[in-house]
């Protein structure tokens, strides 16, 4: 009888197939920067990275994708990508992540692609919405999502070895986070409010070496899916909750078998430690620098990590005109 065990698993030269596909798809939405069209913005790196995770070397199952079948012609959810031979992976994709930033022309714009052994990653169905706590490697497992915000600051400020007023949160920035946001500045903690783009913000919420000590609030659950596979690899801390609209989301959610009271830790959000995490920027950002265009060809900057090794490579690339122009078709800019 043959076992998971047996089957070839990832190994890390996918990351490097990956990153391929995060940075087409960057050249091709960047094109769009600051054009206030959303959908031609993210429906060309759409298209240039579903060609080129055609041709990379796996047997892939698009989990997180761009919608179900027929709302979403390209990278859907259940969709097959890649060659088709081993190693058999669950694959999340976002080819622009903040494709308002992108449209408005404003930082912080990303790529990304995450990628885990076949069956391990969560699926979220319907459920739109997660809360999230991300933090780093010293407070991983000191967050409690159900403990008051203030509980769970103190915790963190200890673990940091931090007062709590030395605190900094990153926080989206809706109207659904009123409350959230009383209750970080009511303990004292120092808040960072952003448009768009929580996953990229998680990560920086990960990585010691930033400023953010944690993300919190409720964002994307296909984005909270993607990046818990980035904080395996930073060795960081993330546990959350899905989080219903309305009574009709909630019931649909029990109908399906969704808990929603459930904790869901980072190892509910991806069964493995086997994971993959590319971002590639669109607009420069405080995680990576945007596409930049020049006579030249272009240049870009990804962050390309793996759960096993807990590696970070930062992977700058510049890329020749003539490559350009392939993907400029695709960009139909
Ligand atoms: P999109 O690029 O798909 O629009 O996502 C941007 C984003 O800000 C995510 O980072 C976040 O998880 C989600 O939207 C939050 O959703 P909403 O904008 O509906 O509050």
């Amino acid at each position: 009888m043959t076992t998971v065990h047996d089957e070839p698993q990832p190994d890390r030269e996918l990351a490097l197939e990956l990153v391929r596909a995060t940075e087409v798809a960057a050249l091709a939405g960047g094109r769009w920067m600051g054009r206030n069209e959303k959908e031609e913005g993210d429906g060309a790196a759409v298209e240039a990275m579903r060609k080129m995770l055609a041709t990379a070397h796996i047997d892939g199952t698009v989990i997180i994708g761009e919608g179900e079948k027929d709302e979403a012609p390209m990278l859907y959810n259940g969709e097959r990508v890649g060659t088709g031979s081993p190693p058999a992976v669950d694959i999340a994709v976002d080819p622009v992540e903040g494709t308002r930033l992108l449209a408005e022309g404003r930082h912080g714009a990303t790529s990304l692609i995450a990628a885990a052994p076949r069956g391990t990653m969560f699926d979220p169905g319907p459920m739109v919405y997660m809360l999230k706590w991300i933090v780093g490697p010293d407070a991983a497992g000191a967050i409690d999502v159900d403990a008051p915000v203030a509980e769970n600051l103190r915790q963190l400020a200890q673990t940091t070895g931090k007062s709590v007023s030395d605190l900094t949160i990153v926080m989206l920035d809706r109207p659904r986070h009123a409350e959230l946001m009383d209750a970080v500045r009511a303990a004292g903690a120092r808040l960072r409010l952003i448009m768009d783009g929580d996953s990229p913000a998680g990560l920086l919420a990960a990585m010691p070496e930033y400023p953010y000590d944690a993300l919190v609030g409720i964002g994307g659950t296909p984005e909270g899916v993607a990046t818990a596979c980035a904080v395996r690899a930073l060795r960081g801390g993330m546990i959350g909750r899905l989080w219903a609209r309305n009574d009709e989301e909630r019931a649909r959610a029990r109908e399906l078998g969704y808990e929603l009271d459930e904790p869901l830790t980072l190892e509910r959000l991806v069964a493995s430690q086997n994971t993959f995490f590319i971002i590639t920027g669109v607009t420069s950002g405080d995680l990576v620098e945007g596409v930049n265009y020049g006579p030249r060809g272009a240049t870009t900057e990804s962050l390309v990590m793996r759960g096993t090794s807990g590696t970070v490579r930062w992977i700058k690339a510049r890329h020749t005109p003539e490559k350009l122009a392939d993907y400029r078709a695709d960009a139909g800019a």
